[in-house]
């Protein structure tokens, strides 16, 4: 099933989708070259905005591709976008790729690159999930040595998330080398005692715009909270574990493995940090931080 919507943005026009059209030889289609971004909308407003271009601009710059709009055209798209939803809690989706060209590996001289965005409402994870965890499984990070990318190229990613599914799990924590890296679509947090712990930004994980806000309350409300590596015996023996992304937000792991994280049951840091969060949050839609 489509999600519904009753336009999309393609390449400067907005259209229904059944009617918004991409080549067969578009190299998003034939070689996943291409970059994206998920942006929340809270209130109506997008929720930090400026980092999420931030990171669309050094994703692009890593590929080699040039932003084709200003922060002032893409703040008019997406606000177009936003439109249809209303108020209520949405996501934008934006993707670019290298657009459309005969299919050769090396870069098409003169293509002029596709770009594709659309709003949706923001499915939260059901209210359960939040109050008992979730479970997830340890895989071994296949991904290639450039995850800092938010490439659109995630067969790797959708593996390991469907792997983690099927052995009932909600999330795959990749582990690279005896460290844990990130999620298959996320995050990682692990809290020993009263530290908060997440795996440094780097060549193997996406530096998360929720992974830094989490980071950056921390810091604003004296929690101690350190970036470095998390061993995979870090991860077995700590007293919670969380995820994060702009659509999960930040939710507690359970169970890791079949084993209990902790108590095996969502902890007083959780709470706290979700707590602090959500204020952010309300400050954010009454305009009262940026
Ligand atoms: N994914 N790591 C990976 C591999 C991700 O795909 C995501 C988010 C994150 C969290 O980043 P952020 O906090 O900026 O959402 C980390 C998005 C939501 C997605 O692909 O739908």
């Amino acid at each position: 099933m489509m999600p519904t919507m009753s336009q999309v943005y393609l390449d400067g026009k907005f259209l229904p989708p059944e009617q918004a059209r991409v080549s067969v030889f578009d190299r998003g289609f034939i070689f996943g070259d291409g970059v994206y971004e998920v942006i929340p909308v809270f209130g109506g407003r997008l929720f930090r905005l400026p980092h999420h271009l931030a990171r669309l601009e050094a994703s692009l710059a890593a590929i080699r591709l040039r932003n084709p709009h200003t922060v002032q055209e893409w703040k008019t798209i997406f606000t177009r976008l936003m439109a249809e939803h209303g108020t209520s809690d949405q996501s934008i989706y934006l993707q670019i790729t290298r657009g459309v060209a005969p299919r050769d590996h090396a870069f098409p001289p003169n293509a002029i690159p596709t770009v594709f965005a659309y709003a949706l409402p923001l499915k939260y994870p059901p209210a359960e999930q939040l109050m008992q965890g979730v479970t997830a499984v340890t895989s071994a990070d296949i991904r290639w040595q450039r995850c800092d990318i938010k490439a659109i190229a995630l067969l790797a990613n959708a593996l390991l998330r469907q792997q983690a599914i099927e052995q009932g799990a909600v999330e795959a924590i990749l582990v690279r080398d005896g460290v844990i890296t990130e999620g298959a679509a996320s995050n990682i947090f692990i809290v020993s005692g009263d530290r908060l712990v997440t795996p440094p930004k780097g060549p193997y994980i996406l530096p998360g715009i929720t992974r830094d806000l989490v980071v950056e309350i921390a810091r604003a409300n004296k929690i101690a909270c350190e970036e470095k590596p998390v061993g995979i015996e870090a991860l077995r023996t700590a007293d919670e574990v969380w995820l994060t992304s702009s659509t999960k937000e930040i939710l507690p792991i359970t169970r890791i493995d079949g084993r209990p994280v902790g108590a095996g049951k969502p902890g007083p840091m959780h709470a706290r940090m979700f707590a602090l969060y959500k204020e952010y949050k309300q400050a954010f839609i009454q305009g009262k931080v940026e």
